[in-house]
């Protein structure tokens, strides 16, 4: 039996006639798979996907599926969420290197002493965490449903929010409320360059500037628009604008360009000028590993059974919470 490699991924080497979409759907059908891929991911892999979501549109998407194998084209603590959601199901990833900077910014053992240091609050996290900070949390949360979930609690709630310092300032801007927020910060959208956004402003003045909230506050306040991955493709369709300058990681283009065909959509460097606004984690996958994924159903997620058991709790939380707000 082939085992995943120390290297996280199954390095066997795909036959050059081996017609890599094909194949890919012959095994879904046979293994009765599903792909769910996050718009992050490379074309290829989103346009093969069964489904393409950004964070809470997977983890809706991963709760109901009746496929016996997931594979989550994203990163590990996708994999993770759908894993917690289905532990009866098989779920892959095509390759387990990927991470998430912003998860890794938030230790469990570390987070844990931070909430004894501060007894008394409400933990809402963002689903950018490990399983195992997701059982310190009384509920997760995604960028398209943080501010109405903040909102649903009293005014009063002393809250702490992790990891994200960006998204959690935000929330606190936009929401009035003074969460005490947990030091992290993704390495794609912190380090998206003002200079390059005011540059791009001068070049394109009729564009518009559509901004992750995972990004810093003084570019956030230069944005036109600031939205979860599914919010700025939906701001977008619908914008009667014509050119947009995307402040996120540049793979939503490919699906904002397929919706909006006739629209211009320009990508930002980063702080050194270098225009690397590409996840590292999420770009590990390929078709090629995606490939012998399915093939050799490797490597797969596994996770402690108490972990799952109290890691399920926040995020079934946030699934029935979003269902009545309707998002
Ligand atoms: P959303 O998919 O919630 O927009 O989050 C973006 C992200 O960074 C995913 O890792
Ligand atoms: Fe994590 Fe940032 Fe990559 Fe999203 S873009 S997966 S937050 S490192």
């Amino acid at each position: 039996m082939v085992q995943t490699n120390s290297i996280g991924y199954i390095n066997a080497p795909v036959p050059k006639d081996v017609d890599l979409k094909e194949a890919i759907k012959k095994l879904c059908k046979e293994k009765n798979a599903v792909i769910l891929a996050h718009y992050y991911q490379e074309k290829d892999i989103q346009d093969i996907a069964d489904f393409v979501g950004d964070s809470l549109a997977l983890a809706q998407w991963a709760a109901k599926t009746e496929a016996d194998i997931l594979v989550m084209c994203g990163v590990h603590f996708m994999g993770e969420t759908a894993k917690i959601l289905c532990p009866e199901k098989k779920v892959l990833v095509p390759d387990l290197n990927a991470g998430c900077s912003l998860a890794d910014s938030c230790p469990a053992f570390e987070f844990e002493k931070f909430l004894k240091e501060h007894p008394g609050y409400t933990v809402i996290s963002y689903v950018n965490t490990s399983a195992a900070v997701k059982t310190l949390t009384d509920i997760v949360v995604t960028s398209t449903n943080a501010k109405q979930i903040v909102e649903s609690f009293p005014e009063d709630e002393k809250i702490i929010f992790g990891p994200d310092r960006n998204l959690g300032s935000y929330i606190n801007a936009v929401t009035g409320r003074n969460m005490l927020l947990w030091d992290g910060a993704c390495h794609v959208h912190e380090n998206f360059s003002l200079q390059s956004v005011l540059d791009l402003k001068n070049k394109y003045p009729e564009a518009l500037v559509l901004t992750h909230p995972e990004c810093k506050k003084s570019i956030i306040e230069n944005s036109d628009f600031v939205g979860s991955t599914a919010a700025l493709i939906k701001f977008a369709v619908n914008s009667d604008k014509k050119q947009f300058i995307i402040v996120t990681e540049s793979g939503v283009i490919h699906e904002m360009e397929k919706r909006c065909p006739d629209k211009e959509f320009i990508p930002v460097s980063t702080e050194d000028g270098v225009s690397c606004n590409e996840c590292k984690y999420m770009r590990l996958n390929t078709m090629e590993k995606l490939y012998n994924c399915l093939k050799f159903e490797l490597p797969e997620i596994f996770i402690d059974k108490e972990i799952c058991r109290k890691a399920i709790k926040p995020i079934q939380r946030m699934l029935d919470k979003s269902a009545k707000l309707g998002l």
